[in-house]
């Protein structure tokens, strides 16, 4: 009895406590103030350059007491952190701004995230594009720079002025969850679009943080796995695009890793922090960890040269004080860091605008016209026996069929998901298009075959919808489980997937369906490869669609029925047999990343690939001349300048992506068979020729010592591949050389 009473009183307290904290969670929510993050106009007079700017700093850190000054390194306090995000995130539904190192008695505005890979995340009704592999799909990078932006003019509207994007880890397996979130396989091509955001972003004083530096890779064991790499394939495979958007792009922050590299947690990674990011790239901005798990311990943070703790004060709160009084880090390590935060920051907090970020421009016509626009021109043809485009449907009978056909699919759930205000579906899309020329559309959700069988008997034309939803891919949202085996299941939703196959109803729905309607176009909604061996033969037409945003549906209406002709290719590999990829566990406790994956492995091994990287169809054809090497006498320092003839040798206009790779055959040590060095899309009308040139610096030929630790160039003969994937039946080969003196 007694027992039971005790029982009874802490089950009472421990109720209450739950109470009390919903209760103030939701006053926190109800009383939620915003506050900008720009400096108001008075605040900081005569400050007009970055460089009064960066004096500006240095001056502030002077007059601040060593509790401000930590207060500029974490987002907000815990306690009351975590009630404001559980008051407005759960139970409001509201992402709430977290608010990062407001100090109103030195009048310094707060910097406030959001997230950004497919749109600006955190308030409702921004625009929502095709998430970031579609786009690497389009290489297009001016269309990239056209995105972010809208998503900089989305995030200001917002209240915001750091992205937390882009997302440039490398896909080293097309396994790994967040597949969709990055541009794909390859450093070169991830590079180029890492640049194109951070710099189109940054002009509308939004920071860019592109993540998750380093070696992010795999999904479910994202938080704890040591992930083991030697220093050339991290120098030449994982790094270069990070180091492309510091030096090139000029990106004000980036984001650590959750994982371990080598031993060391990224947050606390001294190496990857200080030696290779400050050192050896002369990086002068900040670093903030990925949230809640990305810092272990704050001392080890500030010895690495961690910035900012994200999004709550933890491990650089108390922990520091202790330190500092005890003497384990000087204030003057406080002092550099935040600086060098407030250096970086002020500048997009003071200095004028170059526009009204007026909040009617949120997903205004020509934003949802842009994400149009980008579906249209992500979307990858990779089979067509004369089937597509498919004639206008005036008085014809169109089906959709499939489990995934009429769902709002714009992505994952995890922290890149934009909601916008709709979302046009593969049926809704194909309906608009069809009813709209006199045509009329049929919704059948695939799940009896004998019914899906006889409609797609009784049409026109079937567009038949297989793939992936949030349940299956993406950043995962579940419990944190170690060391299980890769293929037991995960208890959340998301993550990695346990292998490349299409959900078994999917591929019996292909298999039921593959002859019925000679006019039958598999579409594919997902964020990266799927094995198609068992049914790519028997099906007339297969077009990569992606998660295609908020005007995914339209934009496939219009390139299934010509308006659109497809131009993107694939941005990584898809292998005809998964046992072909690097190792992959979505559980483990370590992982080692070789210095090969993607088409530098199957060129290797000589495997065949089901579609090679930078493979997609048009519905025009392209011809191509040989390449042209227009530079002679090439040493370390000179640009070598290539180009190739083009012409379309088809009926309709079209694009195509011309790719050039420089091969490797006669070097002395392990290389590549070759390696993506320069691509461009071109617009061409039919019968016309355009000459599309490449200038590469020589030293992107150097690969990386690890016995000198330097960049070094092989003094030999190149091949220098052109053509139109990386399939060395679409290439033509010449040669170049590299010499010590110039002829
Ligand atoms: C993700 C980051 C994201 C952050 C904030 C983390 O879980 O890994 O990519 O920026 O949350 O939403």
């Amino acid at each position: 009895m007694k027992l039971l009473l005790k029982v009874l009183k802490y089950l009472g307290i421990f109720l209450l406590a739950i109470v009390l904290l919903i209760s103030l969670s939701v006053i926190i929510a109800v009383n939620y103030k915003e506050y900008d993050v720009r400096a108001g106009a008075d605040a900081f007079p005569g400050i007009e350059t970055k460089q009064d700017v960066e004096e500006l700093a240095v001056k502030l850190v002077s007059e601040m007491t060593l509790e401000e000054k930590l207060d500029q390194m974490y987002g907000e306090g815990y306690f009351w952190g975590i009630q404001k995000f559980v008051g407005n995130f759960l139970v409001i539904k509201k992402f709430p701004h977290i608010y990062v190192g407001r100090n109103d008695r030195l009048n310094i505005p707060p910097w406030v995230l959001s997230d950004g890979p497919r749109g600006a995340v955190v308030v409702k009704g921004s625009t929502s594009f095709p998430s970031a592999i579609a786009r690497g799909a389009s290489w297009d990078t001016d269309l990239e720079r056209r995105v972010a932006d809208v998503v900089g003019i989305e995030m200001r509207i917002n209240g915001v002025n750091y992205a937390a994007a882009p997302c440039i880890n490398l896909l080293r397996n097309p396994l790994w969850g967040r597949a969709q979130e990055t541009y794909g396989e390859d450093p070169w091509h991830l590079g180029r679009f890492g640049v194109a955001y951070v710099q189109s972003i940054q002009q509308h004083h939004v920071m860019a943080c592109p993540k998750h530096y380093a070696l992010n890779s795999i999904e479910n064991s994202r938080m704890y796995v040591d992930v083991s790499v030697g220093e050339r394939t991290l120098r030449e495979v994982y790094l270069p695009h990070f180091k492309k958007v510091i030096q090139e792009g000029g990106t004000a922050s980036l984001m650590s890793a959750y994982n371990k590299v080598n031993g060391d947690f990224c947050g606390e990674n001294r190496y990857l922090l200080t030696d290779i990011l400050r050192d050896d790239w002369g990086f002068k901005g900040f670093v903030s960890t990925d949230w809640l798990m990305g810092l272990h311990d704050g001392v080890k943070g500030v010895k690495a040269g961690l910035d900012v703790e994200m999004p709550f004060k933890n491990h650089y709160g108390k922990e520091l004080e202790e330190a500092i009084a005890n003497g384990s880090v000087q204030e003057a390590e406080i002092n550099t860091i935040v600086t060098r935060i407030l250096k970086t920051r002020l500048p997009y907090a003071i200095l004028p605008d170059k526009m009204e970020y007026n909040p009617e421009l949120k997903a205004s016509e020509n934003h949802t016209a842009l994400a149009r626009e980008v579906a249209e021109k992500s979307m990858v043809l990779l089979k067509n026996e004369g089937v597509l485009p498919l004639s206008k449907p005036a008085g014809k009978k169109v089906a959709v069929i499939g489990r995934i056909a009429d769902v709002e699919n714009t992505g994952d759930l995890g922290s890149s998901n934009v909601r916008s205000e709709y979302v046009i579906t593969p049926y809704q899309g194909i309906k608009r298009y069809v009813e709209g020329m006199g045509g009329a559309v049929l919704l059948n959700d695939g799940s009896d075959l004998e019914e899906s069988i006889k409609l797609a008997g009784e049409v026109d034309a079937v567009i038949l919808v297989v793939g992936f939803t949030r349940e299956d891919e993406g950043e995962y949202m579940g419990r944190i489980e170690k060391g299980k085996d890769h293929n037991a299941p995960a208890s959340g939703i998301g993550g990695d997937r346990q292998n490349l196959k299409l959900h078994n109803s999917d591929e019996q729905l292909i298999m039921a369906l593959k002859t019925v309607n000679p006019k039958t176009v598999v579409t594919f909604v997902g964020g990266s490869a799927i094995i198609m061996e068992g049914w790519k033969e028997d099906v007339p037409a297969i077009l990569y669609a992606w998660y295609s945003g908020m005007e995914g549906g339209n934009a496939l209406a219009r390139v299934i029925f010509g308006d659109v002709n497809p131009s993107g290719k694939l941005p990584f590999s898809i292998p005809g047999d998964e046992n072909e990829l690097p190792e992959f566990n979505r559980y483990a406790e370590s992982a080692s990343y070789g210095y090969y994956h993607g088409y530098t492995l199957f060129d290797k091994k000589g495997s065949l690939t089901s579609f090679p990287f930078g493979y997609g169809l048009s519905y025009t054809s392209f011809s191509y001349d040989a390449p042209m090497i227009q530079s002679t006498g090439l040493t370390v320092n000179d640009t070598l300048r290539v180009s190739v003839n083009v012409t379309n040798s088809g009926d309709v206009d079209g694009e195509e992506i011309v790719q050039m790779y420089v091969g490797f055959s006669n070097s002395t040590i392990d290389r590549p068979v070759k390696l993506l060095r320069g691509f461009d899309k071109v617009y061409i009308n039919p019968g016309q020729a355009v000459t599309v040139s490449f200038d590469l610096p020589v030293e992107e030929l150097a690969w990386y010592n690890p016995d000198s630790r330097s960049w070094e160039i092989e003094m030999m003969e190149y091949e220098l591949y052109t053509g139109s994937s990386s399939s060395r039946e679409d290439l033509q080969q010449t040669t170049f050389s590299i010499s010590s003196v110039s002829k």
